[in-house]
C-alpha cells in the first residue's frame, strides 16, 4: 500500500503535539520568572499601608479574632480585607483624635474604601483556597509567619511550588483539628503553656511532626478527613 503521509509529516505531527503539550508549561515558567522578581518574592519586608495597622496590638494585646476582620477566610477562597466600618466599630469611640487614624475617618466620611496593599499573592495560573486549609486545621502562621507578633505585616513565605507540595505530599505532618487555628492565638495571648508545635508556630516556623505518636495523630486526622493523599499533589489540583 502506498504511503499516504510522508515520514516528514509524521515528524511534524509529533512536533505539533510536543509544542501543544509544552507551550502552556513554557508560558507558566515565563510568567513565573517575571512574577518571582525580587519585588514580589521578598519575604520579611514590611510594606507601605494607608494606615500603620498593627496586628501585634489588635490581635495579641486586644485579642481580636482574625475572622472579625478577615471575615471570609473560613468560608471562601479569599481571606479578604476589613471594611472601614469594621475599624470604625471601635474607632468612632476610641482614639477618635489619633492623627494615624485620619485616613480611616476620611474613608468613612467620604464612603471611599481604604486601599490596602496586597502582599501575599500567587500567580494567576495557581489556584488557592483558604477555607479548605483552615478547615483542615492548618494554622495561618504555618503559611504567613508570626502574624500575632507583627507591628507591620510582612510576607512570611514566598509560596514556592515545592513548599506547597511538601505539605500536599505529607499532610499528616501538618493537619489539625479546626479549633487548633483559633486556640493558638488565645493561648499565646493568655500565656498558657504551649506544645512544641504551637510554640514553633508562635515563632512563625513551620512544625514538621516526626515522633511516632505525632505522626499517628496526623494519619488518623488524614483518614477522618478522607484526604485523598494520592491526588493532593496532582498538577490539576493547583493548576486548573
Ligand atoms: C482588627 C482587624 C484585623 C484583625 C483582627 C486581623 N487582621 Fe489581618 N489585616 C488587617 C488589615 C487592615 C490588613 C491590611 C493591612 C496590613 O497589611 O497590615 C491585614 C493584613 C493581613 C495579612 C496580609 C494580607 C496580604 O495582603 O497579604 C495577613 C496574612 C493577615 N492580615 C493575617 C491575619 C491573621 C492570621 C489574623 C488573626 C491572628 C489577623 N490577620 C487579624 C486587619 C486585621
Ligand atoms: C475591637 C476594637 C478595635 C477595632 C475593631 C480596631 N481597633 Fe484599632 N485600636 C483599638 C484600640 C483599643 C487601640 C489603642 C489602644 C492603645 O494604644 O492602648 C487601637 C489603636 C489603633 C491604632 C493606633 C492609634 C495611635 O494613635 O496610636 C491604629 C492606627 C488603629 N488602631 C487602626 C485600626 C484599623 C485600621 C482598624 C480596622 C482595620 C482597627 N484599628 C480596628 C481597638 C480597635
Ligand atoms: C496553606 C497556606 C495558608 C494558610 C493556612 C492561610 N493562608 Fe492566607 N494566604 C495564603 C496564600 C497562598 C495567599 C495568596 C492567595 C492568592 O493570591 O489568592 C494568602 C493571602 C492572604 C491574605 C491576602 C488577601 C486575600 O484574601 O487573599 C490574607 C488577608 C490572608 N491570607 C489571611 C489569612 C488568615 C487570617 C489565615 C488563617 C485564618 C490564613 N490566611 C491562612 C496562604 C495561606
Ligand atoms: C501545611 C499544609 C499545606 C500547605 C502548606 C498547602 N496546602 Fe493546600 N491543602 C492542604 C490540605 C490538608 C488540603 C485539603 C485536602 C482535602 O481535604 O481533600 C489542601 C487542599 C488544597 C487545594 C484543594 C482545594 C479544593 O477546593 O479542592 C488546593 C487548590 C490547594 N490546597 C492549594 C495549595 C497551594 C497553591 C499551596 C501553596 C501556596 C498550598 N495548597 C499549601 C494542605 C496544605
Ligand atoms: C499544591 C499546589 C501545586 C501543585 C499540586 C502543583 N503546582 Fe505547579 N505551582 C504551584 C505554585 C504555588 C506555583 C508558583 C510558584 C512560584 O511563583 O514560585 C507553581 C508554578 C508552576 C510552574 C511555573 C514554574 C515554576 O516552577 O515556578 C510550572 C511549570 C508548574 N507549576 C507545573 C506544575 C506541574 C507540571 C505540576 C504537577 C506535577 C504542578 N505544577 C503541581 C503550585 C502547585
Amino acid at each position: 500500500m502506498a504511503q499516504i503521509f510522508r515520514p516528514a509529516s509524521n515528524t511534524l505531527a509529533k512536533l505539533t503535539l510536543f509544542v501543544g503539550a509544552v507551550a502552556p508549561l513554557a508560558t507558566m515558567i515565563l510568567i513565573s520568572q517575571f512574577t518571582r522578581s525580587p519585588q514580589v518574592t521578598r519575604v520579611n519586608v514590611a510594606y507601605e499601608q494607608p494606615v500603620p495597622f498593627s496586628h501585634e496590638h489588635h490581635v495579641n494585646e486586644l485579642g481580636i479574632d482574625c475572622r472579625y476582620c478577615h471575615t471570609s477566610v473560613e468560608v471562601s477562597a479569599q481571606a479578604g480585607y476589613p471594611a472601614t466600618h469594621t475599624c470604625m466599630s471601635c474607632h468612632s469611640q476610641i482614639w477618635t483624635n489619633s492623627p494615624l487614624l485620619e485616613p480611616v475617618r476620611e474613608s468613612y466620611v467620604k464612603n471611599v474604601p481604604l486601599k490596602w496593599t496586597v502582599l501575599n499573592k500567587v500567580p494567576d495560573f495557581v489556584y488557592f483556597n483558604h477555607s479548605i486549609h483552615v478547615k483542615r486545621g492548618v494554622s495561618c502562621n504555618n503559611c504567613h509567619g508570626p502574624i500575632q507578633a507583627m507591628q507591620m505585616v510582612y510576607k512570611g513565605n514566598a509560596f514556592q511550588m515545592r513548599w506547597c507540595l511538601d505539605c500536599h505530599r505529607n499532610p499528616e505532618k501538618y493537619v489539625n483539628k479546626p479549633e487548633f487555628v483559633w486556640n493558638l492565638y488565645r493561648k499565646i495571648q493568655s500565656g498558657a503553656p504551649l506544645t512544641p508545635e504551637e510554640n514553633s508556630l508562635r515563632l512563625g516556623r513551620q512544625y514538621h511532626r516526626n515522633t511516632k505518636e505525632e505522626l499517628e495523630y496526623g494519619r488518623k486526622l488524614v483518614k477522618d478527613y478522607h484526604i485523598k493523599t494520592e491526588q493532593l499533589a496532582d498538577c490539576w489540583i493547583c493548576h486548573r
